[in-house]
């Protein structure tokens, strides 16, 4: 690849899926920590429900609690990423660990250390940090006291702990990500955004309103990072994957032409610095009660992102007419099963390709330089002596990759790097278990969380070393080659 910078070939994980300890050193529980594993997991949470969920059920397990246990085992878990040869490393800093509660002035000394610990190690072996502020976590008090996002006091106080955050490490972090996934609040509120329904209540205008305040925050959060240290950067970060109209029937191409402008309004913001037109019509259509300032709008407008970084699983697909369609899951949502994908061994749909065509409309609508901060294949994989052969990794990584070279090298996108989600195995979000990995790296832990937590390296650690060995070039070579 012929790039001045180097490119950056890693792994992510988030706080709150490998952490563990959620009470350890002054930390205190967030939303994450309350997730149970059954059907309300993604649903709304209504305010009349939510004791069900945030009070203590002795017999429910909280996979958000134990993680995969990084935060004792995070020197062995770089160590053995540097091993596998990567040059990153995204990581989330959990706001819960920082200001326990969220409204304290003076930050968890314990916690800094932590990541002060993290950082270190990472140092040791020259991998670029890349570091979320918010990645689905806000602290459970935030969220019984504001009702999260919903409430501008939340604004104040994520600053507050963004600029702590930033002053005690701004010297050696230079990729920021204020918030993960932020169109995520549109699908899974309680998660994406920490806030609860009422049953009489608007609740779309609460999404928005709860996306607005994360918008404002992010702007807020680059305007006081770039006062500590000019150097860094700030990106954007969208679940992303194209959405494809189910036929060229004009009617099917305009649906998923609006889906897109949806799925895309909050990366728009943080890149033009200002709603999109069509937001105005929208929010009247959907009579959508918001309160944005001003101020507020002059804040999105002077604090925009210096790239811009997604996840990408899957492509979506949508049709005009959506009933009688088979349906199937993708990241947070379910879409219309896309009859010319394989299926495979995940749930959600592969679609390697898609990636190349994501990686090229967002590179064509922003102009921004690109990082695939998520990609990977969630499945259950077979553990037995100490071994795991998940051929199916190999060649989802190996498609992936080769559509993001092919992307770079014969379509112009400037693209800053490639990370592969839940390097080490992680619980998932959708489904709470760890049973669904990601990982090159095994851990074992089952669904009830017992077992060792030691980790092995699966047959695609292999194959990704040689990938990151190579500059990517691995993935052309044929068998025997
Ligand atoms: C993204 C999130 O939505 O997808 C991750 O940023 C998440 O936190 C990942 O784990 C995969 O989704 P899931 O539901 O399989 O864990």
């Amino acid at each position: 690849m012929q790039q001045e910078r180097r490119f950056l070939w890693g792994g992510a994980i988030s706080a709150a899926q490998a952490e563990g300890h959620y009470v350890t050193e002054g930390r205190l529980p967030s939303n994450f920590d309350f997730l149970p594993l059954d059907d309300r997991r993604l649903k709304a949470v209504y305010k009349n429900q939510a004791d069900s969920i945030l009070q203590e059920e002795p017999e429910r397990i909280y996979p958000g609690r134990f993680g995969n246990n990084f935060y004792e085992q995070y020197q062995q878990d770089i160590q053995l990423l540097h091993e596998l040869g990567v040059n990153s490393f995204r990581f989330s800093i959990s706001w819960s660990r920082i200001f326990p509660t969220g409204e304290e002035s003076e930050p968890n000394s314990a916690g800094l250390d932590f990541y002060d610990r993290v950082l270190t190690e990472l140092e040791k072996y020259d991998m670029e940090p890349v570091v979320t502020l918010s990645h689905f976590e806000i602290p459970i008090h935030l969220v019984e006291k504001y009702n999260g996002w919903e409430n501008l006091e939340v604004v104040d106080l994520f600053v507050h702990y963004a600029k702590t955050v930033m002053t005690a490490f701004g010297h050696r972090v230079k990729l920021w990500i204020p918030f993960n996934e932020m169109n995520m609040v549109l699908h899974i509120p309680f998660i994406g955004g920490g806030v609860l329904f009422d049953t009489d209540k608007d609740n779309l205008s609460v999404q928005f309103q709860a996306g607005h305040h994360q918008l404002l925050a992010n702007a807020r959060v680059i305007e006081a990072g770039r006062k500590i240290n000019s150097e860094m950067q700030f990106g954007a970060m969208l679940a992303a994957g194209k959405t494809y109209a189910y036929t060229c029937n004009p009617n099917d191409v305009f649906a998923a032409l609006q889906q897109e402008k949806e799925n895309l309004l909050f990366s728009d913001v943080q890149v033009f610095g200002e709603y999109p037109t069509f937001f105005q019509a929208y929010m009247k259509k959907k009579r959508l009660q918001l309160r944005i300032s001003e101020t507020d709008l002059e804040i999105l407008r002077k604090n925009t992102v210096d790239f811009v970084s997604f996840s990408y699983y899957s492509s979506a697909c949508t049709a005009a007419e959506e009933s009688g369609k088979e349906r199937v899951a993708t990241n947070g949502y379910t879409t219309i099963r896309n009859p010319y994908l394989p299926k495979s061994k995940s749930v959600w749909q592969n679609d390697p390709l898609g990636l190349r065509i994501t990686l090229n409309q967002l590179y064509d609508r922003y102009k921004k330089p690109l990082f695939i901060v998520e990609n990977g294949i969630g499945t259950q994989d077979t553990f037995s002596d100490e071994q795991v052969h998940d051929d199916y990794r190999i060649v989802y990584i190996q498609e992936h990759v080769k559509n993001l070279l092919l992307a770079v090298d014969e379509d112009g996108i400037d693209l800053m790097g490639y990370l592969i989600w839940g390097i080490i195995d992680l619980p998932s979000v959708s489904e709470g278990r760890i049973s669904k990995r990601y990982g090159v790296v095994y851990v074992d832990q089952d669904d009830e969380n017992k077992g060792t937590q030691k980790r092995y390296k699966k047959d695609s650690f292999y194959f990704y070393q040689k990938v990151i060995a190579s500059n990517g070039q691995y993935v052309f070579k044929k068998e025997g080659e």
